[in-house]
């Protein structure tokens, strides 16, 4: 799984978005969140600053929620809520960067999460390797320039092509 994390090999599903600002990445992540049900899995890479968490508070503003969207560094999740347009469904938002094993990975309840109905978001996925779900969105974001990112956007499985079928059509009409 690390391995298939890592490699970010493109498929014919992947999508790419070139964003100019924090703002546009916001954006984006925006019109994705919306589209986002129970039980959708995101894993979220990318370096130091590459823009994770502010995709993360836009995914969250699509799905309606309108408070604070920070890294949860230290307590590993933070939860938030959709609105009810959104069936208020919960709003995992996990951070694995100070994880530094199975042992600690197993003490999170990685998997008592994605069994339960909410959206899950993960920061750092390379960091629980094995023990993620092969079914998911992949979202590599990348350093282009000091404002400049490319967000790739790789379904895994047929939930999340479909996801990116919906997201194209509204997008590109
Ligand atoms: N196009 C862009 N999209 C997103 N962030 C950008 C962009 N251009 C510049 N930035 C800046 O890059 C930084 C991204 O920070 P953010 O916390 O979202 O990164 P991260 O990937 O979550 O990092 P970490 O791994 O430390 O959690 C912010 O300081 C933001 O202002
Ligand atoms: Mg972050």
């Amino acid at each position: 799984m690390t391995d298939q994390l890592l490699s970010a090999a493109q498929t014919p599903h992947d999508l790419d978005f070139i964003s100019h600002s924090p703002n546009q990445t916001e954006r984006i992540g925006f019109r994705l969140g919306h589209l986002l049900q129970a039980g959708d899995l995101l894993l979220l890479s990318g370096q130091l600053g590459a823009g994770k968490t502010h995709l993360i508070k836009g995914i969250a503003r699509g799905l309606g929620y309108d408070g604070p969207v920070t890294s949860p560094t230290f307590v590993l999740i933070n939860e938030y809520r959709a609105d009810v347009a959104h069936g208020r469904i919960p709003i995992y938002h996990v951070d694995l960067y100070r994880v530094s094993g199975v042992t600690e990975l197993a003490t999170i309840g990685l998997d008592e999460i994605w069994l339960s109905e909410g959206v899950c978001l993960i920061e750092w996925p390379e960091r629980a390797a094995a023990a993620l779900p092969l079914e998911h969105l992949h979202i590599v974001l990348s350093y282009i320039s000091e404002t400049k990112r490319r967000i790739r956007l790789m379904p895994r499985g047929l939930r999340y092509r479909e996801l990116l079928t919906t997201f194209k059509e509204e997008t590109f009409g």
